[in-house]
């Protein structure tokens, strides 16, 4: 069912939000907890559709969840892990891509795996190739059928040496979620190092894992026969952080966000000061807000951690269309996710976007046929218009838009924002948005 959000923009968003668990930390430790023998616990859990999402899936596969309201509590019991039918894995799973993760632990469990085709975000074709030529290389036989794959392992799975064409964030949970149980040890080059596949690894760690993480991208990972329970607080989201951030610089507001960490933030900061946005940071959070004056362009590439995250982008453009100056932006990480910003070009900012790789190293699109690059004139004043919600970031992006405008703007689908941004309603309101539900 689709939900628009009538918004009456222009006026700055000023006050006190939460970010709790990170989206892109709770689903996969929730996956985590398949190989555990003991029950799992898991703290901060924010209330989002992904992790409704897969906590589904996971009922399906046998594992008992309990939660509570306290402290967003997450209870998994994984003593009973059981196959599910592949149609009901599909019509569960949406456009979750949580099953792919599923296969090295329920090939550790059960010795076989089915996935569905996966869906996701529309922002790029987000291929499996890595994940299936990783399972692959760890001894997995995958053969794929009318209704989607099933993975098998007849001889078990076995350490091995990987390394990753490009440092791919699934893929590398993939190798751990997979060595962690693996006969042997698995060296894993090019990996991606994203603060939340840190706070992966030390969950798997309490679990009982051997994981070492050098300087060089590359992860050690010695197999271990049994994997018990653990009990983590998973680590703030800091794409929400940044999300509110850009919203306090396009309104000129203020926003205080609880739970913002500086460590995992470091780079988004030094943009956002790039751009004069002023933020203070103390022990509970981080402040951040639009100081007066004009703000400056810049030029940014989004690039894996500790590169500027490819989510933070959309936000950032939204402000980006009030700064002073010519910004330019080139998204080395998804080919597709500049699509967003026709609607802001109709809502009056000037972006022009390109094939080339403008401002920064070529990257993997270079002579591609993908606008991945963009131009961004500003200050322009944002009009309100009416808009459809393209994915997840773009459609908080849009939001942002919205608010930021003059007049009274329609953002149709604001449902698909629920998947990352808990209770965001709520938060709107306690910024002082002016909007309501249609
Ligand atoms: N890729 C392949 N083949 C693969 C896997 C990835 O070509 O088998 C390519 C992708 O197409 C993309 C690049 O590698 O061009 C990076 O993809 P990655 O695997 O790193 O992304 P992901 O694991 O699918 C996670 C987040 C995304 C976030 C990216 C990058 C989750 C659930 N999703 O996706 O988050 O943008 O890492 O940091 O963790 C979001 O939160 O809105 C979101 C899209």
């Amino acid at each position: 069912m689709s939900a628009t959000l009538i918004v009456h923009g222009g006026t700055p968003l000023v006050g006190d939000i939460e970010v709790r668990g990170a989206k892109n930390l709770v689903s996969k430790a929730m996956v985590a907890a398949v190989l555990a023998e003991d029950r799992c616990r898991l703290r901060g859990i924010p209330e989002i559709s992904d992790v409704q999402v897969v906590s589904g899936l996971l009922e399906l596969h046998g594992v008992a969840i309990d939660s509570t309201d306290e402290d967003g509590e997450l209870l998994l019991d994984p003593t009973d892990v059981a196959q599910a039918q592949i149609a009901a894995i599909d019509a569960h799973a949406g456009s979750s891509r949580v099953p792919v993760l599923l296969c090295g632990p329920l090939l550790h469990r059960l010795g076989e795996a089915f996935i569905p085709d996966l869906g996701g975000c529309r922002i790029g074709e987000r291929p499996i190739n890595y994940h299936l030529d990783v399972l692959r290389q760890f001894g997995a036989q995958v053969e794929k059928r009318p209704e989607g794959l099933r993975l098998t392992a007849p001889a078990g799975l076995s350490g091995t040496k990987v390394t990753l064409p490009y440092p791919s964030v699934g893929a590398t949970e993939q190798v751990l979620l997979t060595a962690v149980r693996a006969d042997g040890r698995t060296e894993l080059r090019n990996a991606a190092i994203e603060p939340e596949i840190l706070d992966l690894i030390a969950i798997l760690q309490k679990m009982g894992a051997i994981i070492s993480v050098d300087t060089d991208r590359v992860i050690r990972i010695e197999g271990v026969e049994r994997l018990g329970g653990f009990d983590h607080r998973a680590i703030p989201d800091r794409i929400e952080a940044g999300s509110w951030a850009c919203a306090a610089l396009a309104t000129r507001g203020d926003i205080y966000v609880r739970g913002a960490q500086q460590g995992p933030m470091m780079t988004f900061l030094n943009v956002f000061r790039k751009v004069g946005g002023a933020f203070d940071i103390d022990d509970e959070g981080i402040r951040f807000w639009h100081p007066g004056g004009p703000l400056s362009s810049i030029v940014l590439e989004t690039d894996v951690h500790p590169g500027f995250m490819t989510d933070w982008q959309q936000p950032l453009v939204v402000a980006l269309t009030q700064t002073t100056g010519l910004s330019i932006v080139h998204e080395t990480v998804y080919e597709n996710r500049m699509g967003f910003t026709s609607a802001l070009v109709d809502m009056g900012a000037r972006i022009q976007v390109y094939r080339e790789c403008l401002g920064g190293l070529p990257c993997r699109f270079q002579q591609e046929n993908y606008l991945h690059s963009a131009v961004v004139s500003g200050p322009t004043p944002l009009r309100a218009a009416e808009i459809e919600v393209p994915d997840l970031r773009g459609g908080f992006s849009y939001l942002i838009a919205a608010l930021a405008a003059d007049g009274t703007s329609k953002v149709h689908g604001s449902e698909l924002i629920y998947r990352g941004y808990e209770r965001f309603s709520e938060k709107l309101d306690a910024l002082g948005a002016d909007y309501q539900l249609d």
